[in-house]
C-alpha cells in the first residue's frame, strides 16, 4: 500500500474513533494501537494493521468490525475502593444528608457510575451503601452503571471477580458481600451477593451521544477516569449533559486526576474532585 493512503487510512481510523467514541488516539501511540486490534487484525485475516484497515473502509467491514474494536481500544482499567475517599463522603456526607432533607420519609438515592468498566466502581457503591443500611441510616438506593463496551456490561453484569480483583474490599466486606465459586471452572473467583446485584443495573451507553436516556434527577454521578480520554471540546460536552441530568444539589465526582476538566457555571467545588450542582 502507498504511503499517501496508509496516511489517509490511519487518519481516517483516529478521526472516526474520535467522532465515534471521544477517544484521542494520537499518532505516536499507533504501536499500542496494533497490538491492542491485534486479535481482530487475526480474525479477519488481515496482512497487518494497513490490511485491517484496508478492510474497514474498502471492503465494507467497518460497521460490524467498529463494537469489536472499540472494545479492544477502551482502557478499563478499574477497582474496587479506586479513589476511596469518593467513598467515605458518600456515606459520611451525601447520604446522611439526604437523610435530613427527606425526614421524616427516608429517601430514595439514585447512583450513576458512568464509565462503568468491569463493575466495580458501581458494586463498591453498593457495598458501602448497604453498610450504611446496617449502621442504620434509612434510605433506599439504585445504581446505574453505563459504560460504552458491551465487553466489560457483560463482565458487570455477571459480577464474578478474582481474588486479586476484590482484595481491595476489607475482609469482613468480602465475607459479607460475596459468595466464593465451588465449581472447579470458578476457582479462585468470588460472586457478589444478589442482595448487591438486585440493586445495580448496567446499561450500553456512549458518552459522545448527545442525549442520554437516563432519569434527570440523579443525586450522584461517578464520571471517574474517563474525561482523560476526550479532547477538550468532548469534556466540556459531556459535563454540561452529566450536570443536566443531577438533581439540584447532585454531586458530580470526576477521578483525582480530572477536577480541572470540570469548569460549569452550575457546579461549585466540594472538594478536589467533588463538585455540586447550585
Ligand atoms: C479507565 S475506565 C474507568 C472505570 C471507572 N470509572 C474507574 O474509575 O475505575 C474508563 C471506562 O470508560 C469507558 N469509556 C470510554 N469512552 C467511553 C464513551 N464514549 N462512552 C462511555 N464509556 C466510555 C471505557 O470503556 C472504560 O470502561
Amino acid at each position: 500500500m502507498n504511503q499517501v493512503l496508509r496516511q489517509a487510512h490511519d487518519q481516517r481510523f483516529s478521526e472516526l474513533i474520535r467522532n465515534r467514541t471521544g477517544i484521542q488516539l494520537p499518532v505516536h501511540r499507533r504501536q499500542m494501537i496494533e497490538s491492542r486490534l491485534r486479535p481482530r487484525i487475526a480474525a479477519v485475516g488481515a496482512s497487518g494493521f494497513e490490511g485491517y484497515l484496508a478492510q474497514l473502509f474498502d471492503h465494507g467491514l467497518l460497521e460490524d468490525e467498529l463494537p469489536l474494536v472499540i472494545d479492544l481500544l477502551t482502557t478499563n482499567k478499574t477497582d474496587f475502593f479506586r479513589e476511596a475517599t469518593h467513598f467515605d463522603v458518600l456515606v459520611q456526607e451525601i447520604v446522611p444528608e439526604a437523610v435530613r432533607r427527606a425526614a421524616p420519609h427516608p429517601p430514595r438515592l439514585k447512583i450513576w457510575s458512568a464509565a462503568s468498566s468491569e463493575g466495580a466502581e458501581a458494586y463498591t457503591t453498593a457495598i458501602v451503601l448497604a453498610e450504611a443500611q446496617r449502621a442504620g441510616q434509612r434510605f433506599s438506593y439504585a445504581i446505574l452503571g453505563t459504560d460504552i463496551s458491551q465487553r466489560m456490561l457483560d463482565r458487570a453484569r455477571r459480577a464474578i471477580y478474582s481474588a486479586e480483583q476484590l482484595s481491595p474490599v476489607p475482609a469482613e466486606l468480602r465475607a459479607r458481600y460475596t459468595m466464593v465459586g465451588r465449581a472447579p471452572a470458578h476457582a479462585g473467583t468470588a460472586r457478589l451477593v444478589p442482595e448487591l446485584r438486585d440493586r445495580v443495573q448496567f446499561m450500553h451507553l456512549n458518552l459522545m451521544d448527545r442525549t442520554y436516556p437516563v432519569d434527570r434527577d440523579v443525586d450522584v454521578i461517578f464520571l471517574r477516569n474517563v474525561l482523560i480520554y476526550f479532547g477538550p471540546e468532548d469534556q466540556s460536552a459531556v459535563i454540561a449533559r452529566m450536570v443536566s441530568h443531577l438533581r439540584p444539589n447532585g454531586y458530580l465526582i470526576v477521578g483525582h486526576s480530572e477536577s480541572m476538566v470540570v469548569n460549569h457555571p452550575q457546579m461549585k467545588q466540594h472538594s478536589p474532585s467533588i463538585f455540586r450542582k447550585t
